[in-house]
């Protein structure tokens, strides 16, 4: 029985990303798994969140972490059992939250048994997959080029030339995972029949894997202004395709997000209004590219906070003018982690007092925000990129492709490292921090990726019941929510605070039918600046003056100049204020 989410419910629930590879090990092979799920749960209900997406599970030869998926109705033994989580699910459910199944339906590992009987040349299955001729092929067998200049998302070609089917597949990521032909609808019927499997077992929820890359363009040919992202992104039958698949899954209602790669707002809006009936909400990715040089991931750059406040007011304001619904998020297991990444100085090494400015302002900054909070394994610790000694230590495809590439091009293995450093989704995978145990007490036995050092330090045991810290931070991040409805139910509208605050990102929530008891009106304000800054208001038809203080990350409120109404901010600091 699925349960129709309003937007009172999205609005005021709150998910938790797991990467289980990260997660807990119940078993001591190193790898994190159901049963070290289900042993976290009381945890998991302190923090008081009401979903668990689980990253993928399914068999898989890992390539790319599980998101090679070659068999989408079983468990990997690595994981555990169908008995594993069925009790998971259940006891969950017993404590009040639901969970959400990461289905990646864009394309399967090439040892899915499509893709072998495909090879193994059966047409029907062959169908199921996008093949095409080489450019300039002279007949059977000579490959000629790839047929278009399209590159994958690790680098390199986005087509691979197969010689048992004469022809070269489309693979929009790793070379292991070909992507499947949506217009074929024996393709999607299977799919459909995937996700109503997983719903039946008792999931309540479900994220789509780059989810907007499913429909090809018709003509495929060359980009001559890029890399193909722009020709295959948000897809002629996009919105097609996902109606029929959340109709025939029966999911219309649930809560669902789809990972929208270099999508735009007026596709999100059409993805997630309630009257489509394709998604709940979708994630999109442009505030984390502020810290790209010319859009380019592997090239540094300070993050452009001008550019972010810019980013966040047109996804609010523009999602709420269009009726959609925004995933609110820093972290997910392809993202290095916000705090090293917007904490001024990168890596590991943040010092004690910024490290917990920043990170429980960044918390401030989305979870007031309308829209559905996510919080990543270990942001709540607030958990840092590991900065690895070398590349060895480094495990993801993409990261040592990247090194490669980078070398190729003539950068120095020192220069291709500290990219790699700051830059590899590794940042965010490395062994949730429970304990000062070895390993973060992680595993007791070797992890198949290494802790961060910091993990006697930033840890669940260190910060359990400790006023102030992060994890209690995060804690009442999550309760606020709950309790405040301009919070979960508010309109939201960003205010200007002035030339003196560059790195200040302002906005309001208001409700205005507020019941008594409850804030009509909340300002929110966060400083990305490392240096004390002065927010003037005057522009916004708000005033400090009466207002209450019901958040923030110093311990006691910023200074007001009692004659222009400024606000002096200090270093990365972030208020939540009701206003009178
Ligand atoms: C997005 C996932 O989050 C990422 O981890 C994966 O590599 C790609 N999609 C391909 O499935």
């Amino acid at each position: 029985m699925s349960q129709t989410m309003t937007r009172h419910d999205l609005g005021s629930a709150v998910v938790y990303q797991i990467y289980i590879k990260s997660f807990c090990d119940s078993d001591g092979d190193g790898i994190g798994d159901l049963r070290g799920i289900e042993s976290k749960l009381d945890y998991l209900q302190r923090l008081g969140v009401d979903y668990l997406w689980i990253t993928p599970f399914f068999p898989s030869p890992q390539r790319d972490n599980g998101y090679d998926v070659s068999d989408y109705c079983a468990i990997d033994s690595v994981y555990g059992t169908m008995d594993d989580f069925d009790r998971l699910v259940a006891k969950a459910d017993a404590r009040g939250m639901g969970i959400m199944l990461d289905m990646v339906l864009c394309h399967t590992s090439r040892d899915h048994a499509w893709f072998q009987r495909a090879l193994a040349g059966d047409e029907r299955y062959q169908r199921y997959y996008i093949l095409r001729d080489g450019r300039g092929s002279t007949g059977a067998g000579d490959p000629g080029e790839p047929p278009t200049n399209w590159q994958c998302a690790f680098g390199g070609s986005a087509w691979e030339w197969e010689p048992r089917l004469g022809k070269w597949y489309l693979h929009l990521h790793d070379v292991s995972q070909p992507d499947l032909d949506w217009t074929n609808p024996e393709v999607r019927e299977q799919l459909a029949n995937v996700v109503r499997f997983w719903k039946d077992r008792g999931v309540r929820g479900f994220r789509f894997d780059v989810i907007n890359l499913i429909s090809k363009p018709e003509v495929f040919e060359d980009d001559t202004e890029g890399l193909g992202r722009r020709l295959f992104a948000d897809g002629p039958h996009v919105h097609e395709y996902l109606r029929e698949l959340v109709d025939r899954a029966g999911i219309d209602g649930m809560i669902t997000v789809g990972e929208m790669a270099s999508t735009d707002l007026a596709n999100c809006v059409r993805y997630t209004r309630p009257d489509d009936h394709e998604l709940a909400m979708a994630f999109s990715f442009h505030h984390l590219k502020v810290d790209y040089r010319n859009g380019n991931k592997w090239e540094l750059a300070d993050p452009d906070i001008p550019r972010l406040r810019q980013i966040f007011r047109e996804w609010q304001e523009g999602m709420q003018a269009g009726g959609g619904w925004n995933a609110l998020f820093w972290n997910n297991h392809d993202q290095p982690r916000a705090i090293s990444r917007f904490g001024g100085r990168g890596g590991a090494g943040l010092p004690d007092s910024s490290w917990e400015k920043v990170g429980k302002m960044l918390g401030i900054c989305t979870h007031f925000m309308q829209g559905t909070p996510y919080i990543y394994q270990g942001e709540e610790l607030g958990m840092t990129n590991p900065g690895y000694a070398s590349i060895d230590e480094y495990r993801d495809v993409e990261s040592k492709n990247y090194y490669r590439i980078m070398l190729d091009a003539g950068k120095s293995p020192a220069e291709a490292l500290r990219v790699v450093n700051e830059r590899s989704r590794d940042d965010g995978r490395t062994p949730m921090q429970w304990g000062s145990a070895a390993h973060g007490g992680f595993t007791t036995g070797e992890p198949w990726i290494g802790v961060a050092p910091n993990y006697t330090r930033v840890n669940a045991e260190v910060e359990e019941g400790v006023e102030g810290s992060m994890l209690e931070f995060y804690r009442k991040l999550v309760r606020l929510r709950k309790q405040l409805l301009a919070v979960s139910d508010g309109a939201v509208r960003f205010v200007e605070v002035g030339e003196g605050a560059p790195k200040v990102i302002a906005y309001l929530r208001e409700l205005e039918d507020a019941p008594e008891g409850q804030p009509r009106r909340l300002l929110v304000l966060c400083s990305f600046d490392d240096e004390p800054c002065r927010v003037c208001l005057s522009g916004a038809d708000v005033s400090l003056e009466d207002a209450e203080r019901l958040l923030g990350n110093y311990d006691d409120a910023p200074t007001v100049d009692a004659a222009s109404g400024a606000v002096a901010l200090r270093p990365f600091e972030a208020l939540v204020v009701a206003l009178a």
